[in-house]
């Protein structure tokens, strides 16, 4: 299976953690339906941890649905998905435990993946707690994309090992299509701005068929549910969104669609900022960092269009004005070449640009521009 373009869905982990059940995956179904956003590129409904019984079944060996938070089984669920034109997403662990104390995949890797087959499983994330010691990370890795290129069904490899052992060097080998490189994302400006952060030099290892994956957003979760810490503002959600997407990560929602706000719907349904996200060239930004304030940076990506995209993020607790010199992007001043800018939010044409720019930017909010060199 060759995956061209960063995943898209919601999952269940930042909201619901272990409260879930079969009425509030339906539920939260319809509202991706209801929410249109299927037509913006998002298809995958993933249950994370928590799913099954504390045990396996006795006689067979296999994991099973929790009886009682899905008393007609991951099929069912799994169809109603399909019913609906989507795609379904489950869960499992490298280690004899998830990380929430149910039964992992250790070997039972084969098995587990017949199990998902058949239960019309289309993605599968895979964590990393309670392996054995002596057993290799990598290998487990290997071992699961084996057992899925197998299985008899597409499923989207979703590898999480928070990007411990160096990762992004070897996951590409594993046939996994998206790799977690960080820690858990919670729903704070400290949190979300320390994960981008921590990636700056790693996407260049993110490309077609396995990407970096800086976990769900936290975009509309208004401080509650599973990660639910102390909220964040909309600009910061907006900031929040705008790193995702010009770092052409996936974009798996995970607040509660059900009552997602209209600011917060607008923003994951922007068609600019979700085309500058699935970008088919899949460039990296380059950054350019304010030589004495750490935090006001800008991010420069090329496009595969011939444009480009620049953001201007204000990590700061103050308004602030953020310069940038074309020079380090690439465009010195005897090339001749402006930049004509436009605002990415509201459409407005910013003028051509010569040398520098230097733009006022909220604290801990963004501008992202789209550029075409002019003369
Ligand atoms: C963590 C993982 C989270 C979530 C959780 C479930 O290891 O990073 O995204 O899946 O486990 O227990």
């Amino acid at each position: 299976m060759i995956v061209k373009k960063p995943p898209m869905g919601w999952n269940t982990w930042n909201t619901f953690g272990e409260k879930i059940n079969e009425q509030i995956v339906k539920e939260s179904t319809d509202a991706f339906v209801e929410l249109g956003l299927k037509d913006y590129g998002y298809e995958y409904i993933v249950i994370d941890d928590c799913w099954s019984e504390r045990t396996r079944d006795a006689v067979t060996d296999r994991i099973v649905a929790d009886h009682i938070k899905f008393p007609n089984g991951m099929k069912a669920v799994g169809d109603y998905i399909h019913s609906k034109g989507l795609k379904f997403g489950m869960y499992s662990c490298t280690g004899v435990r998830t990380c929430a104390d149910y039964p992992g995949s250790f070997d039972h890797e084969y098995l587990d993946a017949e199990t998902f087959a058949e239960w019309g499983v289309d993605f599968l994330k895979y964590d990393n707690c309670y392996k054995p010691k002596t057993a290799d990370c990598q290998l487990l890795y290997h071992r699961m994309g084996i057992a899925l290129e197998n299985c008899g069904r597409d499923i989207l490899y979703s590898a999480c090992n928070w990007g411990t052992e160096d990762v992004w060097t070897w996951i590409r080998s594993t046939g996994a299509h998206m790799y977690r490189s960080t820690g858990d994302i919670f729903d704070s400006f400290q949190s979300y701005k320390d994960i981008a952060m921590s990636q700056v030099n790693k996407f260049g290892y993110s490309a077609e068929n396995c990407y970096n994956d800086i976990d769900m957003l936290t975009v509309g979760m208004n401080g509650s549910g599973n990660v639910g810490r102390g909220g964040c503002t909309d600009a910061e959600y907006r900031q929040q969104f705008v790193l995702w997407c010009m770092y052409c990560a996936p974009l798996m929602l995970g607040c509660d669609i059900r009552s997602i706000s209209a600011e917060s719907k607008a923003l994951v349904t922007n068609r600019e900022l979700i085309a500058i996200d699935q970008d088919e060239a899949n460039r990296p930004p380059i950054w350019q960092h304010h030589p004495w304030n750490e935090n006001l940076k800008v991010a420069f990506k090329h496009l595969a269009n011939g444009e480009y995209a620049i953001a201007f993020y204000n990590f700061s607790d103050n308004d602030a004005g953020i310069p940038a010199m074309f020079e380090l992007f690439g465009i010195p001043s005897n090339s001749g070449y402006k930049l004509a800018l436009t605002d990415v939010f509201t459409g407005e044409k910013i003028g051509e640009f010569k040398d520098y720019i230097n733009v006022k930017v909220a604290t801990h909010d963004v501008k992202l521009y789209k550029a075409k060199l002019v003369k």
